[in-house]
């Protein structure tokens, strides 16, 4: 296995072009399911949960196919000749569940693994299930699989969230693009990557209201025609290398990166004294005076994001006085906080919220990476950290960073991949 070895201390400083978002680049792919025209994704990122998503959606029978050499734009299309989705797939990506709708909606029945757990949580699924239920699925689970199917097609229904999940509403809107009436989502996730997606099912033909709010109308149609579509550049890949730079003392541009997908990170991070910067090309990141402790609480969107709680962590760390740091929305995310502690933090786990005492500086260690987020916080730490970091079991970054180890020895890290 891969490891990274980074040796600390140097600002960062220069250029970071920010990669299309793995989390809206997942579900437009899956949307390629609801027509057997050619939908084009273009600033398609370079990830292994792209190969994945690949892999699944070919043996489903749709062609996955890049359009340049760089692999940037995939064109993805044909018939559904398999509704199983099997979980030797679905065991290495909880993401794939986002089938489900579409081949409920395209074909009328689907065989799904159920995705299991994974290191921050057991990620249930029952909102996915139920919505779809209300659609007026028939939906079993056996030996492991959801067995779903609904005779003739889906038909459009009221549902409103008892809590708010991204991937429930991404099926769901998906799925009641094709149903037959009106669906109305309300107490829907907010992210950006749905409104990206919506944008994209609209461009398609389908007939959805309400996007960027948290109650979506959409009125089914019969079919959906192919289209072509940009994938939004990657909010959580741009708020990591921010925690980078705040965290080294360095300055940095984030090319095409989007500050208004970012609001209550770039208002955290300027409360921790890092100072971020709306530029004609994205955003500028810069830190010249210490650090210091800021609260924060992951929240949906618009709040503090889940993703970024770790690498936020990292930067609390080295700053001055405390900070409390409260995750609500998963309930084991903080595998990154004894690895951090074993390079010299000071941080106490009480329930959901970690404080983090500051230090004046970490030490590098070796250290072992436990899920794609909290990898990469380690990573941050490992960046200012005195001495030389090494990071183990690298493939958990590889499914959500585009060479992370390229872009940030351009600007400056000491840092390099160590083939295992
Ligand atoms: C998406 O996961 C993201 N993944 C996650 O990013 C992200 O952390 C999460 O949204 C929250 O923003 C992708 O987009 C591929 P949820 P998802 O459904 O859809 C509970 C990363 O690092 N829940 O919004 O699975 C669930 O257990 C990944 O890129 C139910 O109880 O998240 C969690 O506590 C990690 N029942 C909360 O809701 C359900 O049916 C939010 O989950 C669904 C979810």
């Amino acid at each position: 296995m891969d490891r990274i070895r980074i040796r600390g201390g140097r600002p960062l400083s220069g250029e970071i072009a920010i990669s299309g978002a793995k989390n809206a680049a997942l579900p437009l792919m899956a949307a390629g399911l609801l027509t057997e025209e050619r939908l084009i994704l273009a600033n398609v990122p370079r990830l292994e949960d792209i190969r994945t998503m690949t892999t699944l959606l070919a043996q489903h029978g749709l062609e996955v196919a890049p359009l340049d050499p760089e692999r940037r734009r995939l064109a993805i299309g044909g018939l559904i000749r398999n509704t199983e989705a099997p979980y030797d797939i679905m065991r290495k990506m909880r993401a794939s569940i986002l089938v489900l709708g579409p081949l409920l909606a395209r074909a009328g029945e689907a065989r799904v693994s159920l995705p299991g757990g994974c290191a921050i949580g057991t990620r249930p699924v029952d909102l996915h299930l139920k919505g779809l239920e209300q659609m007026g699925a028939e939906i079993r689970l056996e030996g492991g699989y959801i067995a779903a199917r609904v005779a003739g097609r889906l038909r459009g229904a009221s549902i409103v969230f008892p809590s708010v999940s991204v991937g429930a509403t991404e099926n769901l809107l998906m799925a009641a693009s094709l149903a037959d009436g009106v669906t109305e989502l309300s107490n829907a996730a907010r992210e950006p990557e749905i409104e990206d997606l919506a944008r994209c099912l609209n461009a398609m033909g389908a007939r959805i209201g309400g996007i960027g709010t948290g109650h979506l109308t959409i009125e089914g149609v019969a079919r959906l025609s192919g289209a072509e579509h940009s994938i939004m550049p990657d909010r959580i890949e741009a708020g990591t290398y921010a925690c980078a730079a705040a965290v080294t003392g360095g300055e940095i541009v984030l090319r095409n990166a989007r500050p208004d997908h970012l609001g209550a990170v770039v208002r955290t991070l300027g409360c921790s004294g890092v100072d971020v910067s709306e530029t004609p090309e994205g955003m500028r990141v810069a830190r010249r005076n210490a650090l210091a402790g800021a609260d924060v609480m992951t929240e949906p969107y618009p709040g503090f994001p889940t993703d970024l709680q770790a690498q936020f962590m990292a930067v609390m760390a080295v700053a001055e006085g405390a900070s409390m740091i409260t995750e609500t929305i998963f309930e084991n995310r903080f595998m990154h906080v004894p690895e951090l502690n074993r390079m010299g933090a000071r941080i106490n786990v009480h329930g959901s919220s970690a404080i983090v005492r500051g230090v004046p500086e970490l030490s590098g260690a070796p250290v072992m990476a436990s899920d794609l987020r909290a990898s990469v916080s380690l990573i941050v730490a490992g960046l200012a950290a005195h001495g030389e970091t090494t990071v183990n079991r690298v493939y958990h970054l590889d499914r959500g960073y585009d060479r992370i180890e390229q872009k940030l020895a351009a600007c400056g890290a000491d840092i390099e991949r160590i083939p295992g």
